[in-house]
């Protein structure tokens, strides 16, 4: 779809808002709370932003867009060259981040930029009458997004903000929040140290219980040391280069090959895939332990032997 901005501005230190609406004012397809589009910026870049405002408008999408010097230059040219009347081209929402609905109450875990999905999400269960808590973390006041609207009324007992100033030294100690597994569901999105974080504090959570965003693809996890690998894919024998920077899915892709996924960041679980010879090197937030010798997500995890032989 190509979309109107109708609005952008700053919504906090390095951070812009867009607002999107249909060119002729015509509704835009429904979304829930967690979705995010897929935008391309005007230097042809393909990127995901979550959308932050209540999934119940049908007449726009807001996404806030960090604009990030060190990233692969999507977020800074969309930033930096995208102003208020401009057409800008989105796919349909997607949600791999989805809301249980059945879950009786929530711990809402936002990182950074990380709190654009789960601004949709507080926005839904206040508008719902249900029960949360959000916890915010951030470097400080001028770099938190949304700060006037989380001090109001709406909001009032139901979230911390807390400010590092950059030192890991002040993190926000979650562990009493997630030392007692309750009935309530953990979602959370930031940046990684923060999703392993708590990955590492919920392992004795149901795993259905605990739910990650990461906007990792394989292109930002590349690593200087990554090389390339060969998979096998047993069902038919074919054998793939896996160069760096290239999933084995994309990679999978590019040979005619697919095969399920949603997140395509190692969070949702849906490309998990049996892993019959080869050692992975598993980059995913989603495999247990135990799982790791015999299970890979291709969307994200690479080969740490020069061959993996998967389920395919
Ligand atoms: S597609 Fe979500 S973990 Fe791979």
């Amino acid at each position: 779809m190509a979309l109107r901005v109708a609005r952008a501005h700053p919504a906090a230190t390095g951070i812009h808002l867009f607002e999107l609406r249909h060119p002729e004012g015509s509704e835009l397809p429904p979304f829930t709370a967690g979705a995010h589009l897929t935008v391309r910026s005007p230097n042809g870049s393909l990127r995901k932003y979550s959308l932050c405002n209540d999934p119940a408008e049908r007449d726009r999408y807001v996404i806030a867009v960090k604009r990030d010097p060190a990233g692969r230059g999507g977020s800074v040219d969309l930033v930096d060259h995208t102003k208020a009347g401009d057409l800008v081209e989105v796919s349909a929402p997607h949600n791999a981040f989805e809301l249980a609905e059945r879950a009786p109450g929530f711990i809402l875990i936002a990182g950074g930029i990380g709190i654009t999905p789960i601004m949709a999400m507080a926005r839904r269960l206040n508008a719902e009458g249900r029960r949360y808590r959000l916890y915010y973390l951030t470097r400080s006041p001028e770099t938190t997004a949304f700060r006037d609207e989380l001090a109001g009324e709406e909001f009032h007992g139901k979230v911390v903000i807390h400010h590092d100033q950059g030192d890991p030294v002040n993190s926000f100690d979650l562990w009493p929040v997630l030392e007692k597994p309750g009935a309530a569901h953990v979602y959370c999105c930031g940046p990684r140290p923060l999703l392993e974080a708590v990955r590492d504090m919920t392992g004795h959570w149901p795993a259905a219980a605990i739910h990650f965003e990461s906007f990792l693809d394989a292109a930002a996890a590349q690593r200087p040391e990554d090389r390339v690998f060969t998979v096998v894919l047993s069902h038919s024998g074919e054998r793939i280069e896996v160069p760096p920077g290239v999933s084995i899915l994309e990679a999978m892709r590019e040979r005619g090959f697919d095969a399920p996924s949603s997140c395509e960041s190692g969070t949702c679980g849906t490309c998990r895939t049996h892993l019959l010879a080869g050692e992975a090197d598993h980059r995913d937030l989603v495999l247990m332990e135990h799982e790791k010798a015999g299970q890979v997500m291709i969307c994200v995890s690479r080969a740490l032997s020069p061959e993996l032989v998967i389920d395919r």
